[in-house]
């Protein structure tokens, strides 16, 4: 069976005593139950340099955010050399907080898409649809527009390496309000992105697909039925080591 991805955003949370703690809960929980599929953790940006000396062949190190410009002076920004000095494997973009909360536009994802790339540090990529679009019943125009502008603008590199890419789906209304998406809906736009990107190229089809929005344990192995569904990036329950245990035995 291909390898799943079990990926925790611990977004703006926690200490460094509480960071620690939970990494080494995970980590060892993860040994113990002899976990075969990929676990992620995407902690606080201050918190990356000691987490990355206790993360070990178990769990791969994740960041919430770069920035889209290579070194210079851009005040604040973190560059994806810089996380690539500190062996960070994965980060993520386009995530619905920053593209709601913060005013990321496609211009500067895309940014972000490109020195990633150049730095070969895996893109966890996510979409999806606000309330007021799922009720309006434009989730799927939205899904295709959000990964034409991803591809129109990276085309090059998602060519030459397609398996730095995963996208997310996830619901801007499924977060962290304890609602996700009935089993058939899922279904269908997940075939929907899957059916999307292989119009596109065929090259594409090697892109794994996860859910995001209130996982826990109790929904997670429900879930991961959905075809084409090969992970889930988790929030909330990430932040409690049990609960994110239990979410990746549960697949
Ligand atoms: P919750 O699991 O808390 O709904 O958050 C999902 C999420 O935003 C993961 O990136």
């Amino acid at each position: 069976m291909p390898k799943k991805i079990i990926a925790g955003n611990w977004k703006q949370n926690g200490n460094l005593k509480s960071s620690v703690t939970l990494t080494k809960g995970t980590i060892s929980a993860l040994a113990r139950m002899k976990c075969k599929h990929e676990v992620i953790i995407f902690p606080p940006s201050v918190y990356l340099i000691p987490i990355q000396k206790l993360v070990s062949k178990k769990i791969k190190l994740g960041s919430q955010n770069v920035s889209a410009y290579d070194d210079g002076a851009f005040t604040g920004e973190i560059s994806a050399s810089m996380l690539k000095d500190l062996k960070v494997n994965y980060c993520l973009v386009g995530h619905s907080e920053r593209r709601h909360i913060i005013n990321e536009t496609e211009r500067a994802l895309s940014g972000k898409v490109t020195r990633l790339f150049e730095n070969n540090i895996r893109i966890i990529y996510c979409i999806g649809e606000t309330l007021e679009e799922y009720k309006g019943r434009k989730t799927k125009t939205i899904l295709r527009n959000q990964i034409n502008s991803l591809i129109k603008q990276n085309k090059g590199n998602l060519k030459k390496h397609p398996k730095n890419l995963t996208l997310a789906y996830e619901p801007v209304w499924a977060i962290g309000t304890g609602l996700v998406p009935s089993m058939s809906e899922l279904s269908d736009i997940f075939s929907f992105i899957r059916s999307t990107l292989n119009k596109v190229d065929s090259c594409y089809s090697s892109i794994k697909i996860l859910y995001g929005g209130s996982v826990t344990p109790d929904n997670a192995a429900e879930l991961m039925k959905t075809n084409h569904m090969d992970g889930l990036l988790v929030g909330g329950a990430s932040l409690i080591s049990k609960k994110f245990i239990d979410i990746c035995s549960t697949i």
